[in-house]
């Protein structure tokens, strides 16, 4: 039947979105999918209900596409699709909410603090310490994020990070080994592909790094001794299970000098670029780009 592939659309990652629903459908024609592109940005949901897909791939990323609202229009419209639901989608989009998961779950998530005013600043660094994070909670792609290393910088990575959004997560920076575990399936079938390990330039994986450069390197499999690899593993899909995820999903992870995992965040329609991790470590169990984008359109369902 007719797919979709749902692009491009209205947040801030768009130009990330342009490059992964590109892939993405290349990749489906490339095995002889009836696949189109359709850029959520300019068509409007009618115009979605009237392109008549039996099904869709979702590669949007960020606000009204991955954060569960595209899904529940689809839900509504009856178009199965790729990934996850909208509860678990909306879930994963917002940064608070997940730590509030993972945390009732027994999770290891860096402590934070919800900000809803640069009044909470003060006592949010008292009470973590320094150097925090500050993060808009509902984007992706590092964006809007600023690290506060002296107490007289925090008031100024809040205002940052609020320009963004209404609430700002600021979180414990936990300094290590940057890794990210991408997952494949749903329920008990959801299974964790090798980790990768990130090492950036200047140890700053930001949004330059994650899709333009070429010094950013990529270790895949990540080189961590087999049983601590199985547990960053374990924890990523009990991470991905407790916010409901399906389909696909990544997870990324800090590993603290001290060999603690940390659980940072929950991608639920991740990259799909040609700088993506979810492909790389398809490639490392032998899945193809091709087989990959395959793979995840089979899964569609709502
Ligand atoms: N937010 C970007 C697209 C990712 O997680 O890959
Ligand atoms: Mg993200």
């Amino acid at each position: 039947g007719r797919v979709g592939v749902l692009y491009g659309g209205k947040s801030a990652e768009r130009e990330v979105s342009i490059m992964s629903g590109t892939g993405v459908h290349a990749a489906l024609v490339s095995q002889g999918v009836d696949a189109h592109l359709f850029d959520t940005g300019i068509h409007s949901l009618s115009e979605l209900a009237d392109a008549k897909f039996d099904r869709v791939f979702i590669a949007l990323h960020g606000r009204f596409g991955e954060d569960g609202t595209i899904q529940g229009a689809l839900e509504l419209l009856g178009i199965p699709y790729t990934g996850s639901g909208p509860m678990a989608s909306s879930l994963a989009m917002d940064k608070i909410m997940t730590k509030r998961i993972w945390i009732e779950a027994d999770l290891p998530t860096p402590g934070y603090a919800a900000l809803l005013d640069e009044q909470s600043v003060k006592s949010a660094v008292d009470r973590l310490g320094l150097p925090l994070m500050m993060k808009p909670p509902h984007e992706g792609s590092t964006l809007g994020i600023v690290k506060a290393v002296q107490a007289s910088d925090a008031v100024g990575a809040y205002r940052h990070a609020a320009q963004y959004d209404d609430v700002v997560l600021a979180e414990q920076f936990i300094s290590g080994r940057e890794l990210t575990v991408a997952i494949l399936g749903g329920g008990d079938s959801a299974r964790a592909l090798p980790l990768i390990e990130i090492v950036a330039p200047d140890g700053n994986y930001d949004y330059q790094n994650k899709y333009f450069s070429d010094d950013t390197r990529y270790l895949c499999p990540a080189p961590i001794e087999p049983a601590l690899a199985a547990h960053i593993a374990q924890i990523s899909v009990q991470a991905y299970r407790a916010l409901g995820c399906e389909g696909w999903g990544r997870a990324d992870v800090i590993l603290d000098a001290a060999g603690k995992a940390w659980l940072i965040e929950m991608n639920t329609s991740p990259g799909m670029t040609g700088h993506s991790l979810v492909p790389m470590a398809a490639k490392a169990v032998g899945m193809d780009y091709p087989s990959l984008c395959m793979h995840i359109l089979s899964e569609a369902r709502c």
